[in-house]
């Protein structure tokens, strides 16, 4: 299959962002080409720095390489077929999986989810980076991962990630081909973001004309006067 180039698919933002968040898409086709264990160790170390209410890093993953075909099918066998129809192509697939309380004190940890999400953006960005896509899955069997993996509470299976290099998306089925090529889709900003009160779009204004000069010791401003 060939190896398709991320900025096939950029968002088409409305601002400028970085590069690697505008080339970062959900594949439905993905590549055979092997993911190798030092890209992934690259992929989980930069998971590891994410940010986390009380530096808790609730974020836990097992991982399902094809290389170990026993544990790939049965992670693969926990998602349900509308995703398993294009997941099962992907070289590498990982559960999440977050600590629901703190371990010191056992209380819930309202954030747990959160921080498992920002794991997974940090390793998504970083993924992408190195050339490599993450389509995360919410369509699959909680309880038959938990079963399958042996996760114990209190952890819960989160999501599957489907890890790999972009495909050729003239290989998929039909259906999915065009589901591949169909527009990128966001909400406005004005329905995000709201200023002053709940519901009110934020219009994106607000950078008062600056009338103070650049003040001396200002890096670029002038010479440093201490
Ligand atoms: C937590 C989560 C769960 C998702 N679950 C599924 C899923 O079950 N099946 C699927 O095809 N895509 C799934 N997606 C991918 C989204 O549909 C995708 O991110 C969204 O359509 C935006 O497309 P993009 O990621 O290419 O920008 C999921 C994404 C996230 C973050």
């Amino acid at each position: 299959m060939a190896k398709v180039d991320f900025m096939d698919k950029p968002a088409p933002t409305s601002e400028s962002i970085h590069a690697l968040l505008k080339r970062r898409f959900s594949p439905l086709a993905f590549s055979s080409e092997p993911v190798t264990a030092d890209v992934l160790r690259r992929i989980f170390e930069a998971a590891r720095w994410a940010p986390s209410s009380f530096n808790e890093q609730p974020w836990r993953f097992v991982l399902a390489r094809r290389e170990d075909e026993e544990s790939f099918e049965r992670l693969l066998d926990c998602v349900i077929d509308k995703n398993r129809e294009w997941a099962a192509a992907a070289p590498v697939l990982a559960l999440s999986v977050a600590r629901t309380t703190f371990a010191g004190s056992g209380q819930p940890n309202r954030h747990a989810l959160h921080d498992v999400g920002l794991a997974v953006c940090q390793l998504t960005t970083q993924a992408t980076a190195l050339g490599v896509a993450v389509h995360q899955i919410a369509g699959f069997d909680v309880e038959a991962a938990r079963a399958a993996f042996a996760v114990p509470e209190p952890f819960e299976p989160v999501a599957v990630l489907a890890i790999g290099y972009p495909g050729d998306p003239d290989a998929l089925p039909a259906k999915l081909r065009e589901k591949e090529r169909a527009a990128r889709r966001r909400m406005p900003l004005t329905d995000l973001v709201f200023a002053a009160s709940w519901d009110r779009p934020w219009t994106g204004e607000g950078d008062a004309e600056s009338s103070d000069p650049a003040p001396e010791s200002a890096p670029g401003g002038g010479s440093a006067s201490h």
